[in-house]
């Protein structure tokens, strides 16, 4: 087990009625607000009219920035920053999905920064300071609310980038399973891919003495996968959708790889896939991932007979390490078309042709991820497996 620091200040209110307890954990000094939110499903399920209200009741005035788009992109980052510093914002509320928090955290990061906020993804600016922020999810998948990390899209330049600090992680993340009920299936099925892949990125390591995270990793996509059938078999399965919601948060708080090395090499590969072809981030990795693992099994095969036997509970009787590893991957594979989520570039219409463009894009002049480390070459060939 290597050596860690691990700093993660968010409360997690959860249950059907935490919206409403939402006036105990916004800070007393608060006086002004930026409601920040997407496009219209915080306003169809009637979750903007209680917020409003709430946040009338507690005397707090409210400037509002919506149209957040999936991907979120540095030019209503750049606005949101304009609105905060112009009105002396003290306080940012995100609503929504993934986007609209990272949103909201680029904004935050970008209030006291006197340069453009692209330069804090760009250039590996540590941040000093940051604008305090807390979360409505409606949508479990990225994590990011409670995760240090945002990811913005810089649609001139085509970058999906990300910056990381403890400071990012949101004050508050008020979590009610309720309010996924209204989620397409699509979006459901593509945030449980994104969660078991916040796990797998974290699972797929070479550091030893980890038998309490491989546990703690095994248990979450365990339960991340079953009740996935239940949603399959009825949308609006409470239980199902609680467990969904907190396995999302618990999957990317940082918790399951504390002392491991982890990789994020798929995340690096799903970014270039979103930046050229605006690709739903859950279904980049369902399908960079299987062509991930095929190509890099054999590099730790012990540790795909593990991620066999304890995830998708495959017999070991009578086969090879080989034979057990290739029956964990194709019955991950299997949970993927199950779950009728794409797993191939084709099935999203993704053309062929830029797959060295995105291989120099996310590796530079180096490499990425750490369970096995991959050249632009091997990223390439990757991708040519993910046809
Ligand atoms: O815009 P609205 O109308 O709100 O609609 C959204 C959006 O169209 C809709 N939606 C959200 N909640 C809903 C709902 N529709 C009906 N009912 C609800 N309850 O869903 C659509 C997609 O939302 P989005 O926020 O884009 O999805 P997601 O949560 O998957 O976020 C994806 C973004 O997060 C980044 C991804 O790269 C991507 O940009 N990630 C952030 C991470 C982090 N900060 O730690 C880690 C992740 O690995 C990921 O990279
Ligand atoms: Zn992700």
């Amino acid at each position: 087990m290597n050596s860690f620091y691990y700093y993660n200040p968010t409360k997690l209110v959860f249950g059907k009625d935490s919206v409403s307890k939402m006036g105990n954990y916004i800070p007393k000094d608060v006086k002004k607000i930026l409601l920040h939110y997407g496009k219209d499903s915080i306003k169809r399920s009637g979750l903007y009219d209680e917020v409003i209200e709430i946040l009338k009741n507690n005397k707090i005035e409210v400037i509002e920035l919506s149209g957040v788009e999936p991907n979120p992109k540095v030019s209503l980052v750049r606005e949101g920053v304009k609105i905060c510093k112009d009105n002396n914002i003290d306080f940012i509320l995100a609503v929504g999905g993934g986007s609209v928090i990272d949103s909201a955290k680029a904004i935050s990061a970008g209030v006291y920064y006197e340069k453009d906020v692209w330069e804090l993804f760009t250039e590996g600016i540590e941040l000093k300071r940051a604008l305090p922020l807390g979360v409505i999810l409606t949508l479990p998948a990225t994590g990011s609310e409670s995760s240090s990390a945002t990811i913005v899209t810089n649609e001139e330049t085509l970058q999906k980038l990300g910056l990381e600090s403890d400071l990012l992680r949101p004050k508050f993340a008020l979590l009610n399973p309720e309010l996924t009920l209204t989620l397409p299936n699509k979006q459901t099925f593509a945030g449980i891919v994104d969660i078991l892949s916040h796990v797998m990125e974290r699972y797929f390591t070479n550091t030893t003495d980890v038998e309490l995270t491989d546990n703690l990793c095994e248990g979450t996509m365990r339960a991340v996968i079953s009740n996935a059938y239940k949603l399959l078999d009825n949308p609006n399965d409470y239980g199902a959708r609680a467990e969904i919601m907190l396995s999302g948060t618990i999957a990317h708080s940082g918790i399951l790889g504390l002392g491991r090395e982890e990789d994020w090499a798929s995340h690096r590969i799903g970014h270039e896939i979103t930046a050229l072809y605006g690709t739903t981030h859950g279904v980049t990795l369902s399908i960079v991932l299987p062509a991930w693992m095929k190509y890099v099994y054999k590099e730790n095969i012990d540790r795909f007979v593990r991620f066999a036997k304890f995830v998708f509970h495959v017999d070991s009787n009578d086969k090879t390490n080989e034979e057990i590893a290739l029956l964990g991957i194709e019955k991950f594979e299997g949970f993927l078309k199950d779950i009728k989520i794409p797993i191939r570039l084709k099935e999203e219409g993704i053309p062929y042709d830029d797959f060295n463009t995105m291989a120099e894009k996310c590796t530079g002049s180096g490499s990425i991820g750490r369970f096995v480390k991959l050249s632009k070459e091997d990223v390439v060939k990757i991708l040519e497996m993910a046809k």
